[in-house]
C-alpha cells in the first residue's frame, strides 16, 4: 500500500471489499496497484476511460483508452496497449493491468507473464516505488514520479497507436534515430498492427505513409514554416480549426496540434483503409464527421486490393479480383479486408498453351519485376510466354514490362475517367479465357468477331486520321498560322510581337499568367501562358481542340493556341471590362458600381455558362476554379466564364495546382478536402460562394488586420435560414436599391449551393431555372461544415463591416441543432411552380 495519494490507498483498500464502483472514479494507479476486468480509470474531467475492452465485434480483450463522454454506444478507442497480444475471454478474469514496483506498466496474462510492457529501465531505487500512472483528461496516460509530478517517464502521447489526439506528438526520435509510428488497425474489429503506417522522416519536417513499413505512397511534403502548411497539403489553408505547430530540438522533432475551441472533439487516425483521417464528433448526428483525409482516393493507397486485386475508384467495393482470379479468403474479402488479395482459379499450363487477357485503360501494377529488351509488343509477349513464372506484360512507350511475382496496385479506370490508360496483358490458362468467366464478359464468340472487326476498322480510320494530321502538322511548321478546326495555331513569335514581348500583364492564376495583346488586324486578345504543364504536345492539342469546339455566349471564346517545344499558350478574346472581382472588390474611383440588375444578369449568365459546360457539352466539363477572377465581362457587362477545361489539361493531379492558387480558399467545396471524387457539384459549391459575394460586394472570407478570420457565408446562411432577412446581406453601397424577390431567390439558391452534401446542392441547370423564376425555391438548411465553424466561434469572427457605419460584429446564438437537423432531412430544394 505505497500509494502516494491517500485517496488511492483508500481506493486500493476498497478493492478487497469489491467496491470497484467507488474505485472507478479514480484516475490514478500507483506502484503495485492493478486494474482487473471490470475496473477502469476515468480521467479527472470524465472525458476518457481506461480498462479492458473488446473493440468492435472482436472476441478478445485489450487494455485501451476510449472516449467516455462521446461515442458512448460504440466506444471509440484512442489507444491500445497490448494490440498484438490480446487477452482471450476465458483468461480475462485472471489478467491484469499493473504498475510494477520497478516503474513499468504491464499487461499480465493468466500466468502473470507480461504480454505488454513499457520496457523502461530505471536505475534509481528511490524513484522505484513512488511512480504513478495518471489518465489525463486529454486522453494521455502519463507514467510519472509521484513525488515530483513534472518527472515524466513515459506517456501514451509519445507512443500513440493508431490515433493522434490533440496535444499528442508524432515524432522522430533523434536519440534512437527512429520515428514513432502511427500504425493502422488490421480491420475495425482487430487492433493489431495493420499494413499502413504514418511516420515523420529523419529530416523531421515531412510525413509519409508507408505500406508494410517500406513502400511510401503518400507524403505531406515539407513543412513550410512561413505559411504554416505542408507543401503537399495546400488545403491546410482552409483550416480554421486546428493549430498545428512544429517543434525541433536535439532530442526529437515533432508536430503537435490543438483545437482552438477545446469543446470540439477531434481525432486524427491512420485508418485501416490506408488513409489518414481527421474526424470531428458532431453531437447532432452522434457520429464522427470526416473533416479531411489523404490520399484523396482509395485507389491511391498502395496495394489496397492486395496481390492480383484490381482497384476501381468508381466501383463499390473498390476491389475486385483480376480476371481468372478469386479472393484468397472470401471471409476477409467480405469484411472489406482486401489485403490478402487474390489467387488463380486455374494454374497456368505453362508454355504456349496459355493465353493473354487484355485489360484496357488501366494504371499498371507497381514495380514490374523485369524489363527485358524487346523491340516490339510481340517480342514482349514472347518474353512473357517463354517464362513460366511470367504473370503479365505490358508494352508502353517502347518499353517491355514483365510481372512474374505479385502484382500490386493495379487500377482500372472507368471509361469516363481517363481515356489514355495503357493495356495490360494478363496471362491465363487457356480454359479461363474460353469459358465465360464469372458471368462477366460473356459475349458470344460471334459478337466478339463483329466487335473485333469494328474495332479494327475504327483503329484503321484513326491511323489514317493520325497520319493525315501528322502530315498537316509537318506542313504547318514554318508557316506562321494554320487553322485547326476553328482554332488558329499561332507561332510563339506571333504572340511575342502581339503582346509586345509579354509586357502588359492582365492577371495571374493557378494555371499561369495572362497578357494583353493586339493582332495585326487590331483585334484584342488575351494570351495565357500555361505553367507547370507536364503534358505532351499531342495530348495538349487534343485537349485544346476539345476546348476550342465549346462555344457559348457566356463562355470566353478560345481563338487559338501555341505549342512549341515546352511552351504552351492559349489565345482568348480580349474582354474590355476585365473580371468580376475588379468591379466587386477593387473598385476604382471612376468605376461605375454594378447595380443590382447587372449583378443579377451576371449571376444568371454565369450559371448559364456553367450549365452548358456541365450538361450540354459532349463530355461534362468540371471547371474546378469558379471565382470572380474567372468571370470576365465584355463591353456590355455580359459575363463570360474563363479558364474552363484547364483543370483537365493540367491532369489528374489537380492538388498540385491548388498549391499555386491564390485566394481560392473560400471557394473550395468540402469534398476537395474530404477526399471523395469531384463532380460538377464542386462547381455548384464555388458558384454559391461567389453568388454570396455578388450579393454582398464582399469577399467571403478574409483575414482582418488582427489576423482573425471573417467568414461571411456562415453569417449569411444564418440570416437567410433563421431570420429570413435577405436585405441584411445586400451590399450597402446599393442603398437598398434592389428587386427584393430576386434578392431572396438569389440568397436562398446560394445557400443551397453551399450544402456539404452534394446531393443536396442543385444542379447548375436548376440554378438557372430558379434565378429565372421558373422553379420555386424552399428555405435552405444551414450547411454542416459552416456549422462546425459556427461552433468554433472563438476564432471565427463573423463578418463585420468595418468600412461602413453598418457595424455588425455579429455573435451567433448557440445553434439550435435539432431544428437544423430536421430541416436537412425534411426539406427539399424546390417545388415545381404551376
Ligand atoms: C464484471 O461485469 C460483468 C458484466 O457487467 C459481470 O457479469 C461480472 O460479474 C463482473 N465481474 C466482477 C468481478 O465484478
Ligand atoms: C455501432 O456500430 C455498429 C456496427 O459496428 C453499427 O451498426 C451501429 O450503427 C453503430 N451504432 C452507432 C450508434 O453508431
Ligand atoms: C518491450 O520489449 C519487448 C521485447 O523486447 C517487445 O516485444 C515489446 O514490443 C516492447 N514493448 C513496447 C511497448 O515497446
Ligand atoms: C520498494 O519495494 C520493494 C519491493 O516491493 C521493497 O523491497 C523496498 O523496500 C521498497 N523501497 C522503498 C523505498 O519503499
Ligand atoms: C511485408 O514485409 C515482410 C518483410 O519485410 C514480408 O515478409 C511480408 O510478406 C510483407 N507483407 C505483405 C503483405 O506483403
Ligand atoms: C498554437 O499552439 C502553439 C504551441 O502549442 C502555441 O504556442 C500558440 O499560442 C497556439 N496559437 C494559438 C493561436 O492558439
Ligand atoms: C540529432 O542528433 C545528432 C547527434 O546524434 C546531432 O548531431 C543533430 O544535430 C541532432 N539533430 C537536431 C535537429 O538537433
Ligand atoms: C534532451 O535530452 C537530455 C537527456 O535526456 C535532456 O537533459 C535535455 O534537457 C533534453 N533536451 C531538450 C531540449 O528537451
Ligand atoms: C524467368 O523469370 C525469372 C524471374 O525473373 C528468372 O529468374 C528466370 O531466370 C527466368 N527464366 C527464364 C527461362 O528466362
Ligand atoms: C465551442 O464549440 C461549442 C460546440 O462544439 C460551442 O457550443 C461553444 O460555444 C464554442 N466555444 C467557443 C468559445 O467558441
Amino acid at each position: 500500500m505505497m500509494g502516494s495519494a491517500r485517496s488511492q490507498t483508500w481506493c486500493f483498500l476498497f478493492f478487497f471489499f469489491s467496491f470497484s464502483y467507488f474505485c472507478a472514479a479514480a484516475d490514478t494507479i500507483s506502484s503495485g496497484q492493478s486494474l482487473t476486468q471490470n475496473q477502469t480509470l476515468i480521467s479527472n474531467g470524465g472525458n476518457f476511460e481506461l480498462g479492458f475492452i473488446r473493440p468492435g465485434n472482436s472476441l478478445n480483450y485489450y487494455i485501451g483508452i476510449w472516449y467516455k463522454k462521446v461515442s458512448v454506444q460504440n466506444k471509440t478507442l484512442v489507444w491500445v496497449a497490448n494490440r498484438n497480444s490480446p487477452i482471450t475471454p476465458d483468461h480475462l478474469s485472471t489478467s491484469e493491468f499493473k504498475l510494477l514496483d520497478d516503474g513499468n506498466l504491464v499487461v499480465l496474462n493468466q500466468f502473470k507473464i507480461a504480454v505488454w510492457s513499457t520496457n523502461l529501465t530505471m536505475s534509481n531505487n528511490v524513484i522505484m516505488n513512488s511512480s504513478q500512472a495518471v489518465l489525463k483528461d486529454d486522453g494521455n496516460l502519463v507514467l510519472r514520479n509521484g513525488l515530483k509530478e513534472s518527472d515524466i517517464y513515459w506517456q501514451t502521447f509519445d507512443f500513440p497507436s493508431e490515433t493522434w489526439l490533440p496535444g499528442g506528438k508524432l515524432k522522430y526520435d533523434n536519440r534512437t534515430k527512429k520515428p514513432h509510428l502511427l500504425t493502422s488497425w488490421k480491420n475495425p474489429n482487430d487492433p493489431s498492427e495493420g499494413l499502413f503506417s504514418l511516420e515523420l522522416l529523419p529530416a523531421g519536417n515531412e510525413y509519409v505513409i508507408r505500406w508494410n513499413l517500406t513502400e511510401p505512397y503518400w507524403t505531406s511534403g515539407a513543412w513550410n514554416t512561413q505559411n504554416q502548411i505542408f507543401s503537399g497539403v495546400p488545403e491546410m489553408r482552409l483550416n480554421y480549426i486546428y493549430n498545428f505547430s512544429y517543434i525541433q530540438n536535439e532530442n526529437e522533432s515533432y508536430f503537435t496540434y490543438s483545437v482552438y475551441n477545446s469543446s470540439i472533439t477531434s481525432r486524427f487516425v491512420m485508418d485501416f483503409s490506408g488513409q489518414i483521417k481527421q474526424l470531428t464528433w458532431t453531437e447532432n448526428t452522434q457520429n464522427w464527421f470526416l473533416f479531411w483525409s489523404q490520399p484523396r482516393t482509395q485507389c491511391e493507397v498502395y496495394a489496397f486490393c492486395g496481390p492480383f486485386g484490381v482497384c476501381s475508384q468508381k466501383g463499390f467495393p473498390f476491389c475486385t479480383c483480376m480476371e481468372g482470379f478469386e479472393p484468397r479468403s472470401s471471409k476477409d474479402w467480405n469484411l472489406n479486408d482486401f489485403s490478402g488479395g487474390c489467387v488463380r482459379r486455374t494454374s497456368l499450363e505453362c508454355g504456349d498453351k496459355d493465353q493473354f487477357y487484355t485489360m484496357s485503360n488501366v494504371k499498371l501494377p507497381a514495380k514490374p519485376q523485369s524489363l527485358p529488351a524487346a523491340a516490339s509488343a510481340d517480342e514482349c509477349r514472347l518474353a512473357c510466354l517463354n517464362n513460366c513464372s511470367c504473370n503479365a506484360y505490358a508494352y508502353t512507350s517502347s518499353k517491355c514490362s514483365i510481372w512474374d511475382g505479385n502484382m500490386l496496385s493495379l487500377q482500372q479506370f472507368a471509361a469516363d475517367e481517363n481515356d489514355g490508360g495503357p493495356d495490360l496483358y494478363l496471362r491465363l490458362a487457356a480454359s479461363e479465357i474460353k469459358k465465360p468467366p464469372g458471368g462477366k464478359n460473356n459475349g458470344s464468340n460471334s459478337t466478339g468477331i463483329i466487335v473485333g472487326a469494328a474495332v479494327g476498322i475504327v483503329a484503321l480510320l484513326c491511323l489514317v486520321l493520325v497520319l493525315v494530321w501528322r502530315w498537316r502538322m509537318r506542313q504547318s511548321i514554318g508557316t506562321s498560322k494554320t487553322v485547326e478546326g476553328s482554332l488558329v495555331a499561332f507561332t510563339y513569335r506571333d504572340l511575342q510581337s502581339a503582346t509586345k514581348n509579354f509586357s502588359e500583364k492582365l492577371g495571374g492564376g493557378g494555371f499561369g499568367s495572362v497578357f494583353k495583346g493586339i493582332l495585326p488586324d487590331s483585334t484584342g486578345i488575351a494570351v495565357k501562358k500555361l505553367e507547370g504543364l507536364g503534358q505532351g504536345e499531342k495530348q495538349f492539342r487534343s485537349e485544346v481542340s476539345t476546348i476550342g469546339t465549346i462555344q457559348h455566349v457566356n463562355l470566353v471564346r478560345l481563338r487559338g493556341f501555341c505549342s512549341e517545344g515546352d511552351k504552351r499558350l492559349l489565345v482568348y478574346d480580349y474582354m474590355p471590362n476585365s473580371s468580376l472581382d475588379s468591379h466587386m472588390f477593387r473598385q476604382q474611383e471612376d468605376d461605375k458600381m454594378l447595380n443590382w440588375k447587372t449583378r443579377y444578369q451576371i449571376a444568371l449568365g454565369t450559371a448559364r455558362g456553367l450549365t452548358y459546360l456541365h450538361e450540354k457539352c459532349r463530355d461534362c466539363i468540371i471547371h474546378c476554379d469558379i471565382k470572380p477572377e474567372n468571370i470576365l465581362l465584355d463591353a456590355e457587362f455580359c459575363p463570360k466564364v474563363a479558364d474552363f477545361g484547364l483543370a483537365k489539361l493540367i491532369g489528374r493531379d489537380f492538388s498540385r495546382v491548388l498549391t499555386t492558387m491564390r485566394g481560392t480558399r473560400g471557394y473550395l467545396a468540402p469534398e476537395w478536402i474530404s477526399g471523395v471524387a469531384i463532380t460538377a457539384k464542386a462547381d455548384v459549391y464555388s458558384y454559391g460562394m461567389m453568388l454570396f459575394e455578388i450579393i454582398s460586394g464582399r469577399r467571403n472570407s478574409d483575414h482582418s488586420e488582427d489576423g482573425k478570420i471573417m467568414f461571411f457565408p456562415t453569417w449569411a446562411a444564418r440570416k437567410i435560414t433563421e431570420e429570413e432577412d435577405a436585405l441584411a446581406l445586400l451590399d450597402s453601397r446599393l442603398e437598398g436599391d434592389v428587386n427584393e424577390e430576386e434578392l431572396t431567390r438569389a440568397c436562398k439558391v446560394a445557400c443551397w449551393c453551399i450544402q456539404d452534401d452534394e446531393s443536396h446542392r442543385p444542379s447548375m441547370g436548376q440554378v438557372v431555372q430558379i434565378l429565372e423564376g421558373i422553379l420555386e425555391v424552399n428555405s435552405p438548411p444551414i450547411p454542416r461544415t459552416l456549422q462546425v465553424l459556427v461552433e468554433n466561434e472563438e476564432n471565427i469572427h463573423f463578418y463585420s463591416d468595418t468600412t461602413s457605419n453598418r457595424s455588425s460584429q455579429v455573435q451567433s446564438t448557440s445553434s439550435t441543432s435539432s431544428h437544423t437537423k430536421s430541416s436537412i432531412s425534411s426539406t427539399s430544394l424546390k417545388s415545381q411552380k404551376d
